[in-house]
């Protein structure tokens, strides 16, 4: 552990223990390569990477590390007594889990950037870290470089928030940036974002929402202090978006983003959600594009605010590993702890119940009374048209309906009705309206 004389020091060295040495771990030793002595003079503290577990010994690195620190066995990282503070840049859950739980155990302060295992075992994690006294930070789990959980667990501790709107995959907003400024249809824009390295050969966690998903889980519980998992999360991706929605979003003054919305609705009730919306093109998050992140936050006192920047990368997420060790060293040197995180149980509100304004696509036979018809099944299920706009004519007609806020219950039983009708050949696209 820390000897108590190097503690008196001006720049107490502490030593990490970096457990991975991938894109975040190989960015985290380049700066401190570069950057220790100010970092120091800047913070009083000075950081040394003193040991590196890697999976692979021989793998070339984007910085040279001394063969003397590297090791296969992360445990034994872990369990050095040379070690002050575990960075664990794994991902996945385990033996990441077991590896921070015993880094806490063992009284020593944790870093980490992995959204999985916040997202989905964070509780377990939290209680271990309060119960030993020590910080368990996790800043690059979500948005990368962009601060988020300081400012949410810190600057607004004191702030009843409203809601927290967030564009938190870089990939799909390359791909919907794409669609919309180059009429690129998904496959093409998909096939861009993949040469370019945004998105995996299997793009399934990104298009699908699951990695939103995880963000949101943490940014709703950081933000309400409630226990949200990822998979409490209600989920959809952007695959079926289609460039011929795009294209009507942009003339209506919207653009599509996929948005992570984690909202308070009442008391101890909270919603959260990932899903492709219509934007309106004047609201800051619609200005958002390529791989950009940003969080929208609307708060009872602080009002509006929005953090934006690179929500993925290397360099952007070991800044903010960087942020969190400088803070975790700072507290071990002066004997304190950050505030622990305690969530308490929270009631999560199905989508079913949430109301929102709807962008609704049909193909339908073009003849008289079709549209009768469809209106009718809208009205009985309480769905009310805002604007209505036939596109082409005979058997390729395609009438696009913008609903007032109308219940999502409501809309979905709609939608199975006008389903069954003979003069609805195919219903399309459902994208939520934000702002509304
Ligand atoms: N694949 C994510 C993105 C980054 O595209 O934003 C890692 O969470």
């Amino acid at each position: 552990m820390f000897p108590s004389s190097t503690l008196d020091a001006v720049q107490a060295t502490v030593k990490i223990g970096l457990l991975g040495c991938g894109h975040v771990g190989g960015a985290l030793v380049a700066i401190l390569q570069h950057d220790a002595d100010t970092i120091a003079a800047q913070t009083g503290v000075r950081l040394e990477v003193a040991r590196v577990a890697v999976r692979s010994m021989s793998k070339e690195r984007t910085v040279p590390i001394p063969a003397s620190l590297l090791t296969h066995d992360a445990a034994s990282v872990v369990a050095d007594p040379d070690i002050d503070v575990v960075v664990e840049v794994i991902g996945g859950i385990e033996p990441a889990r077991t590896l921070i739980l015993d880094a806490v155990k063992a009284g020593k302060p944790v870093v980490t950037a992995n959204k999985e295992l916040i997202a989905n075992v964070g509780q377990e994690l939290f209680d271990a870290a309060a119960e030993a006294g020590v910080d368990l930070l996790f800043e690059a789990a979500v948005g990368g470089g962009i601060p988020l959980i300081r400012p949410l667990r810190e600057s607004l501790a004191g702030e009843r928030i409203r809601r927290v709107t967030g564009i938190v995959n870089g990939t799909t907003n390359y791909i919907l940036t794409r669609m919309a400024e180059e009429g690129a249809d998904y496959a093409e824009a998909l096939a861009e974002a993949q040469q370019l390295g945004y998105a995996e050969r299997d793009p399934t966690a990104d298009v699908e929402g699951f990695d939103a998903g995880a963000k949101a889980a943490i940014l709703a519980s950081i933000a309400f202090g409630g226990r949200v998992v990822a998979g409490d999360v209600y989920r959809e991706g952007i695959s079926d978006i289609t460039a011929a929605d795009i294209a009507y979003a942009g003339r209506l003054g919207y653009v599509v983003k996929l948005v992570a919305i984690a909202e308070h609705v009442a008391d101890d009730d909270v919603a959260v959600r990932v899903h492709p919306a219509m934007v309106p093109s004047t609201h800051p998050l619609a200005s958002v594009r390529d791989s950009f992140n940003a969080v929208f936050i609307e708060g009872e006192s602080v009002g509006e605010l929005m953090l934006y920047g690179r929500g993925a990368g290397g360099m952007p997420s070991a800044s903010a590993v960087l942020g969190d060790l400088i803070d975790a060293a700072h507290n071990l040197r002066a004997g304190s702890v950050g505030r622990p995180l305690h969530l308490r149980p929270v009631h999560l509100r199905s989508i079913d119940d949430l109301s929102s304004a709807y962008y609704l696509d049909l193909e339908v036979a073009d003849r008289p009374g079709v549209l009768a018809t469809v209106a009718g099944v809208m009205g009985a299920h309480g769905v009310s048209i805002k604007s209505m706009e036939q596109e082409g004519a005979g058997s390729g007609a395609r009438i696009v309906f913008v609903t007032h806020e109308a219940r999502e219950r409501d809309v979905q039983a709609c939608i199975s009705e006008l389903r069954a009708l003979d003069v609805v050949s195919r219903v399309g696209t459902l994208l939520r309206v934000l702002g509304s």
